[in-house]
Order: C-alpha cells, then sequence, then structure tokens
C-alpha cells in the first residue's frame, strides 16, 4: 500500500504526516519532484536533492520506492526537444537524450529505487499512441527504447507503463497492445500502472474487474498506481449530460465548501469497500495500490481539473483524521 507525496513530506516538514506516511503505507512515490522537469532540467544538469531525501526517507522505514516517472510528455523540461541552434531534434538525438536520461536516473538508484513508470500516458483515448513530441520524432520506439534503456541500467528494477483511463476499454486495449509488443520484442514489462483518478460512479467495478483481468493474462502485474476518488462533478463522466455544461459553473463550482456531508462520506466510503473488495479479490493479479495523496488537504484534485474545488478523495480528512473511507478500507482486508 503507497502513497505519493510532495515536497513538504520529503522534506519532513510535518512530523504528524511522516508518522501518518510510515505508520499506514509501505510503499512511496514522488507526487512530482521525480519528474523530468525537476530531476534534469537542463541537458547537462540533474538535480537529486529532493529524490535522495525521498529515497532515505523510504529506506529508514523499509518502504518500497516507485520512481514517476521517466518518459512523460508533461512536467518536462523545455530544452529536451531543441537543438543548441533551436530546431528540433531527429529521432537518432532523441534516443541518445533518452539514453543519457534514463540510464543516470535508473543508474543512480540502482537496488533504491525498485520500480520504474518508464513510460506514462502514451496512450490517447481512442487506445492510438498520444501524438506526444516524443511520438512524433521516435514513433513507438521511443516506447520500446525507453524500456530497454531502464532495464539495461538496473536489470533487477520492476518496470511499468503507466497511465490514466486504462479501464476504458479502447485505451485499455492500447496498453495490452504495448505490453504485447515489448513482450514480443523480448523487452522487459513487469506491470501495467492504473492510475485510477476515479469517481463515486465510474468506472464500475465491473469493468474495473474486466481490466484486471485482461491485463493479467498478458502476463503482468496489476497495479493501482495514483488511487484517489472525487465526490465532485467531474467533467470527464460519461454520465455527465452535456459537454457544454460541465464547466458551467467553474471556476467556483464547490458544493461542499466547509466540510463532506455525512451521506456523501458513506457513499465515498462505499466506493472504496467496493473497490477493494474487487482488489482483495484478485490479489494474486495485483502487486501494489497507490493513494495520490497522504489526506483530502494534499489532494490534486482541490485543483484539478477546476481550480480552487475542496475535494475530499482520500482516506483522511485534512486534519489527518481516518475517514469512514479509512475504515472500509481497513475493513476489506
Ligand atoms: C499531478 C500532481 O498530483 C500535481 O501536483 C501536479 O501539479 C500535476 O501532476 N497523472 C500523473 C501524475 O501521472 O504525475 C499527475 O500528478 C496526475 C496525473
Amino acid at each position: 500500500m503507497g502513497v505519493a507525496i510532495n515536497r513538504s513530506q520529503i522534506n519532513q516538514a510535518n512530523k504528524e504526516e511522516i508518522d501518518l506516511i510510515t505508520s499506514q503505507f509501505n510503499a512511496l512515490t514522488a507526487e512530482n519532484d521525480m519528474k523530468w522537469m525537476y530531476l534534469h532540467p537542463k541537458q547537462d544538469e540533474f538535480n537529486f536533492e529532493q529524490a535522495d531525501k525521498l529515497v532515505e526517507l523510504a529506506a529508514e522505514n523499509d518502504m518500497f520506492v516507485v520512481g514517476h516517472t521517466l518518459v512523460w510528455h508533461s512536467q518536462l523540461a523545455p530544452w529536451v526537444f531543441k537543438t543548441a541552434e533551436g530546431d528540433t531534434i531527429d529521432d537518432a538525438e532523441l534516443t541518445n537524450r533518452l539514453k543519457n536520461h534514463i540510464s543516470t536516473i535508473v543508474g543512480k538508484y540502482k537496488g533504491k529505487i525498485e520500480g520504474w513508470d518508464v513510460v506514462n500516458e502514451a496512450l490517447a483515448e481512442d487506445g492510438s499512441y498520444r501524438k506526444s513530441a516524443f511520438f512524433k520524432i521516435g514513433g513507438e520506439g521511443f516506447i520500446e527504447n525507453a524500456f530497454r534503456f531502464a532495464h539495461e541500467a538496473d536489470p533487477e528494477a520492476e518496470l511499468y507503463y503507466n497511465d490514466y483511463n486504462l479501464i476504458n476499454a479502447d485505451k485499455r486495449d492500447g496498453a495490452i497492445r504495448i505490453v504485447k509488443n515489448l513482450k514480443s520484442k523480448g523487452i522487459k514489462i513487469d506491470g501495467v500502472g492504473v492510475q485510477a483518478h476515479w469517481s463515486l460512479n465510474e468506472p464500475s467495478i465491473e469493468e474495473i474487474e474486466t481490466a484486471i483481468e485482461m491485463y493479467a493474462a498478458t502476463g503482468v502485474k496489476v497495479m493501482f498506481t495514483e488511487l484517489d476518488i472525487t465526490v465532485l462533478p467531474s467533467p470527464w463522466e460519461k454520465s455527465t449530460a452535456d459537454i457544454s455544461t460541465r464547466f458551467e459553473n467553474s471556476p467556483t463550482m464547490n458544493p461542499y465548501p466547509e466540510s463532506l456531508p455525512d451521506s456523501v462520506q458513506t457513499q465515498l466510503a462505499n466506493r472504496y469497500a467496493d473497490i477493494f473488495e474487487l482488489f482483495n479479490k484478485h490479489s494474486d493479479k495485483i502487486s501494489r495500490v497507490t493513494f495520490w495523496g497522504l489526506h483530502d488537504g494534499l489532494s490534486w484534485k482541490n485543483n484539478f481539473p477546476i481550480r480552487g474545488r475542496t475535494d475530499y478523495t482520500l482516506l483522511f480528512d485534512r486534519n489527518m483524521k481516518p475517514k469512514k473511507a479509512y475504515l472500509a478500507v481497513i475493513q476489506t482486508v
């Protein structure tokens, strides 16, 4: 059971937070600090300060560390696709840069970071490849290269493909295609990371179960890597009526500004219980569940997809007290 932590937890600013982290979880992900823009801000400059601290915190407490993430189109550094002259790099240069980036980082944390989100969010919703700069320059080869370089740098590390909406059939099949493609070329991939930024209603338990079974059938582990459940209207819900009205009340759409009504607390608890009952049923296929944040006050969902809303996505409230949802999860295990 893992948790994503941010800079203030990495720097151990609040002892209560650290106690909660180390008493409740045994895996850590950096919510931001291991992304390209932070670890490798300039071509000849790496910055490992925060990552080192996270790895140390994990080692002191015997926690598994997930490296998030090596190759992603977002939170990237501006130099990555440009030559010194300002032109766009070619495929060969992209390969060089990926190799340098991945070998340096994975090599540095060899034996310490035990699992890597090697490639994050390379798929479009229809299951085709996302038309990111990585893809436009490198084709699907950038994915193969990334996994190869990661494996060369630390042969023992587990290597994952990570994405959101991986329960939806089209995107799920895209991820399965990636796994099968890598395996057919003899390239190591150990797991599919389903981000799991979910809502009270979607995806359904049946859809999640189908996806777990289909991923496991390809011979990889399944993990739920960024679990949180929004209780607020989500513009992406299939059940949300008309797309033009989805952001109608933004940016102040805030149905529960003070606290979460008891009825919604219960709904959230029931939703978490259903999800964890399913996870337990398939515990032979699922290797990890990581929550995307320690408590409601730290959830990125307070600002996404609409800034300034108050959301209640996690197991602990803003005072770090366990919610009904926490008890519901604990009761399933
Ligand atoms: C999010 C963080 O939670 C935010 O703090 C940051 O501003 C943006 O990124 N998919 C991912 C995560 O793989 O890295 C993202 O994390 C959420 C979506």
